[in-house]
């Protein structure tokens, strides 16, 4: 059985989807999910499918142990952002290397790094009259938005698109794909 944590700091609609993926899995389970965010939307999502969840502070993901043994506790092989807005610290990339996947809500490397997040990368994509945006499914490696890239879709934008249509239209592709390429990307993982 591979054990995965979920790092969400927001509504949780990806975590929702890969929860629900992953439920009865005789290979794979959801163990864990991370936020930083109490009161997110993800944190009720995790409590109705009696999932624990770790709550992290800044101090210590950033500046301490970066919870690296509260994950090796709980016996995390595996570890999924999925809508986790913090950099990801580079001791816990290095105790987690290869084992650390991100969803980013457009076609990398373009609208990526600091800042680039959530609603911001659609109002960026759109101010710049970008005729296609997408998903990229990727390894994190200490830089923002930069390592291998193991999945991308793409969907068109007209030009009556807002940010908000585009949102959609990328979590429509988010929830269609993240699941799937997770579970094809754990079958190379050994637990
Ligand atoms: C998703 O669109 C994800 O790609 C994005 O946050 C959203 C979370 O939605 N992630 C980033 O921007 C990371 N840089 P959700 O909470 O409904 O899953």
């Amino acid at each position: 059985m591979i054990s995965i944590a979920l790092f969400a700091s927001g509504a949780g609609s990806n975590a929702a989807r890969i929860i629900q993926h992953f439920a009865g899995s005789s290979t794979v389970s959801v163990a864990l999910v991370v936020c930083n965010k109490p009161g997110a939307g993800v944190v009720k999502i995790a409590d109705n499918a009696g999932i624990p969840v770790l709550m992290i502070e800044k101090e210590a993901f950033f500046r301490g142990d970066a919870y690296i043994p509260a994950l090796r506790e709980r016996g995390i092989d595996f570890i999924v952002l999925a809508g986790f807005l913090w950099k990801v610290p580079s001791a816990l990339v290095a105790a987690y290397r290869g084992h650390i996947i991100n969803i980013h809500p457009a076609l990398l490397p373009k609208y990526g790094g600091k800042g680039m997040y959530g609603a911001h990368v659609h109002e960026a994509v759109i101010a710049a009259k970008e005729k296609e945006s997408g998903i990229t499914i990727h390894y994190v490696d200490e830089l923002y938005d930069h390592g291998h890239i193991i999945f991308q879709a793409h969907c068109d934008i007209t030009e009556h698109d807002t940010p908000q249509t585009l949102a959609r239209k990328i979590h429509e592709l988010e929830h269609t794909y993240f699941p799937l390429i997770i579970e094809k990307t754990l079958q190379t993982v050994k637990s």
